[in-house]
């Protein structure tokens, strides 16, 4: 199947065959590659990322689109995921230079059997909460990253567990590709951009906007002084207060490890993830250690 070129701004390469015809041409005139890995639903932030690829030295930029089956759990929204294609294909406009949206049997074809598990930084927070996740997030990267080869490739800070265990497999396995983390995208109040904000109601959308208040005033009462277990249990009982439903953890991190810290002897990371109407929100932001 050759590149689609018609039906958008930028062409398509729907199969990994052609995405490799077209990196080959780019590496003859000695372009440097980024993909920037995505599920689609495109908003501001997934095009921060472009921005951040070519700040790290990309001259052409390939975003994927695939909405990853084996990343979603049973009973998750993986039918009800927004798929959006030709609305992403028009924000992104001439920002890319490709999108690569392969179908599923094309990365997974029949009698796949291959599974990228990471172990350690996966195995608490959301791996807790949804324990086949990051098998299907480091699987699909891995094959992404292998069907491109691109010099780069850019995950927000979003999903910092996910950037982690990324890093992580890329370091073991050895895959030839430089991982930058960009920095979250917030909408005015604050609120993370997130493809899932779209399933909150107008209620739950003002609530929302003060997760990362509430977590930005926890991080820096840490910072000052406050003691780590009691600054997170007031935080979430605040969360309740507002109308949260649930809140999965709000805890402070190893900022590589992920591993529990009870004083702030380090620069940390604070974490949560918490439920209100349909969605679970994910938000995480630097602890400094002050002095
Ligand atoms: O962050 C996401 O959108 C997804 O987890 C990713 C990295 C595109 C893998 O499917």
């Amino acid at each position: 199947m050759p590149l689609d070129t018609t039906s958008y701004a930028l062409p398509v390469a729907r199969t990994v065959a052609d995405l490799r015809t077209q990196v080959a041409q780019w590496r003859k005139a000695d372009e440097t590659i980024a993909m920037v890995p995505t599920m689609g639903a495109l908003h501001e932030g997934h095009l921060s990322l472009i921005d951040v690829g070519r700040q790290n030295g990309a001259t052409k930029t390939i975003v994927s689109i695939f909405v990853n089956p084996t990343q979603f759990g049973p009973g998750e929204d993986f039918e009800a995921y927004p798929r959006t294609e030709p609305q992403d294909a028009k924000k992104l406009g001439n920002l890319a230079d490709l999108i690569f949206a392969p179908n599923g049997a094309e990365m997974y074809p029949e009698g796949y059997a291959t599974t990228v598990s990471v172990k350690g930084v996966t195995n608490t927070l959301e791996g807790e909460a949804r324990p086949t996740h990051f098998d299907g997030v480091a699987t699909v990267v891995a094959k992404l990253l292998l069907a491109c080869g691109p010099d780069l490739a850019v995950f927000g800070e979003k999903d910092y567990q996910q950037l982690l265990t990324i890093r992580r497999m890329v370091t073991d396995l050895a895959i030839p590709v430089k991982i930058v983390g960009a920095p979250i995208l917030r909408e005015e109040d604050g609120l993370a951009m997130s493809s899932r904000n779209v399933y909150l109601t107008e209620a739950e959308r003002t609530a929302a906007g003060q997760l990362n208040l509430i977590l930005k005033a926890t991080a820096d009462a840490i910072s000052n002084g406050a003691a780590i277990e009691t600054a997170c249990t007031s935080a979430q009982q605040k969360l309740l207060d507002l109308g949260f439903a649930q809140v999965d953890y709000l805890t402070v991190r190893d900022t590589v490890s992920l591993a529990p810290i009870a004083k702030l002897d380090r620069e940390a990371r604070i974490l949560v993830a918490a439920k209100i109407g349909k969605p679970r929100l994910l938000d995480n932001m630097p602890v400094h250690l002050r002095g």
